[in-house]
């Protein structure tokens, strides 16, 4: 039984994927994709990051990508395939595929990886990062780096590759795991350094914001995206 004939079966409405996203089942509902909620409030990253701007960035740039993401696969086979999947292969995908299901991907995974409270790595998580960096304090910077020189849009990412880690960056909303990515790997941290992701507060000053961004990683989730 396929999925679509699985799901037709039980009539259930909602089919939860593997990244955790509420995906409909093709038929019931039009939209195969939806916005995840937030896993805390808009305020609740405050003073890091602003609340006027998390509901901004989640309800209508994040929700943008959601519907733009349905509208490019509506029709095709892209409908019952997993965005993990088309992610994967988005060479084979229009632009707007790419565009959308990149910030669909992007902006899922940011919110997890974003926390209110502050974090610090466990022990074993430093060690990890003391050996492929020397410090934590070189990790930052490194990644600071990639974040603040990113030219126009785009992301700088903490990705696995090959067992080590390593600092990239990645233009628009295309990341890592994308076959078309200069620097492959399993991203397991990540900095949206689009503007409408830090402009309301800190305007051009992009390093402030990246400055403030660690006060807020789930270091937690991290080291569990590591495994
Ligand atoms: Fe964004």
């Amino acid at each position: 039984m396929n999925r679509k004939s699985f799901l037709g079966t039980i009539f259930s409405g909602v089919f939860i994927s593997k990244f955790g996203f509420a995906k409909n089942a093709p038929g019931v509902f039009a939209e195969p994709f939806s916005l995840p909620a937030l896993p805390y409030t808009y305020n609740a990253l405050e003073p890091h990051i602003d609340a006027l701007t998390m509901e901004i960035h989640h309800s209508r740039h994040h929700q943008a990508y959601v519907t733009n993401l349905n509208k490019a696969i509506v029709g095709t086979p892209a409908e019952s395939i997993s965005l993990d999947e088309i992610i994967k292969n988005i060479s084979k995908y229009p632009a707007a595929v790419r565009n959308n299901g990149g910030g669909h991907w992007n902006h899922s995974f940011f919110w997890k990886i974003l926390s209110p409270q502050k974090q610090q790595p466990s022990e074993k998580l430093l060690e990890t990062i003391n050996k492929n960096f020397g410090s934590l304090e070189k990790l930052q910077s490194e990644f600071n780096t990639a974040a603040t020189s990113r030219f126009g849009s785009g992301w700088a990412w903490l990705i696995v590759q090959d067992g080590k880690l390593k600092i990239c960056s990645t233009p628009n909303q295309d990341n890592p795991l994308m076959d078309i990515a200069e620097v492959k790997g399993k991203p397991v941290l990540g900095i949206d350094v689009w503007e409408h992701a830090y402009y309301l507060k800190y305007q051009n000053k992009r390093a402030d914001y990246v400055k403030a961004f660690w006060n807020l990683v789930n270091w937690q989730e991290v080291e569990q995206l590591m495994k």
